[in-house]
């Protein structure tokens, strides 16, 4: 009697997990992809790396938001998502600081937030994916102190001041040039990650400064913005660019890097396809998240570029 009770119970437990793995399986799970500015090729690649592996999930529907660089219109962006009851949200915040609090709404409100590429202050979200940005700069400052044994002038074009890779790669790039006097970093101006805006930069940058022998681009747009006003005013080849992002793409960094309008860049994995993976390990599996991933970079020279182009995919 003893023994055909226990087989009972566990066959009533094999159906209860039976139907508890098909309701997960037919289950849709609604996504909310913030996204603060697509007017870049960065964003672009995420949002589209986000996009392919969420088709090999068919119980995932993804809603992409586009907070066009605007801090409140980003915080807005959420609070839909909020009120829409998403399932979990993934979030790249424009800036730290602004997008804290609406961050820490949704999480406190039970969904799970993925961070992606740029953090917000605290802790209050489920996963951060992204990045080394300190380090990806200290190895820009390291290839600097190797090319110029002997010091050299610096330009150096930012990032968005509230975004946290901009700091980030600029501690580290400081840290590989061993915070050496010998490294004078004779310019340093923001434009927002923009190429355009980078133009503006680098034309003022030329007219004060008669010898500049390093650019330091915290993003590809920057380098190549500052290559071009460069080469406007017939001086790009007094000095070598650096840039960061490394997009295989027609108009990306690697490319740019074999056409030797910048000397180095470093992969900055977008973690797109990383994120859906999260989700899915959380949502549909039940797993817990590391509460940071840092994904790895490499250096592009001239020696691996072609190498690297084939590697991820560009044509
Ligand atoms: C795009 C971008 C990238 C950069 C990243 C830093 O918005 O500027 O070019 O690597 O953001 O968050």
């Amino acid at each position: 009697m003893k023994r055909i009770f226990v087989l009972f119970a566990v066959f009533a437990l094999l159906f209860a997990m039976a139907v508890t793995v098909c309701e997960a399986a037919d289950r849709v799970f609604h996504i909310g992809m913030s996204q603060c500015n697509l007017g870049e090729p960065w964003r672009v690649a995420m949002n589209d790396q986000i996009r392919t592996a969420a088709e090999a999930h068919p119980e995932f529907r993804v809603s992409f938001a586009d907070a066009a660089q605007d801090n409140s219109r980003q915080i807005a962006d959420v609070e839909n998502f909020i009120t829409q009851q998403v399932d979990l949200l993934i979030i790249s915040p424009n800036e730290a600081t602004p997008l804290t609090d609406v961050v820490k709404r949704a999480y406190d409100s039970g969904i799970p937030v993925i961070v992606l590429d740029r953090r917000v202050d605290g802790d209050a979200y489920t996963s951060f994916i992204g990045g080394d940005n300190v380090l990806i700069g200290q190895k820009a400052g390291e290839f600097v102190a190797r090319n110029f044994p002997d010091g050299c002038n610096i330009v150096e074009i930012r990032g968005l001041d509230g975004a946290t890779p901009q700091r980030e790669r600029h501690d580290g790039f400081r840290a590989g040039l061993g915070d050496d006097p010998k490294y004078n970093i004779i310019y340093s101006q923001s434009c927002d990650w923009l190429r355009d805006k980078a133009i503006t930069v680098m034309e003022s940058a030329l007219q004060v400064h008669d010898k500049i022998d390093v650019v330091y681009g915290h993003n590809d747009p920057a380098a190549i913005g500052a290559f071009v006003a460069a080469e406007n005013a017939g001086r790009e080849n007094e000095m070598i660019f650096i840039g960061i992002d490394a997009l295989p793409t027609p108009d990306g960094g690697i490319r740019e890097v074999m056409a030797g309008r910048m000397s180095v860049t470093y992969v900055y994995p977008t973690g797109g396809a990383e994120a859906i993976d999260a989700a899915y390990r959380l949502l549909v599996k039940g797993e817990t998240l590391e509460k940071e991933v840092i994904l790895d970079t490499i250096e592009i020279s001239i020696d691996n570029a072609e190498e690297m182009l084939k590697r991820f995919g560009g044509a």
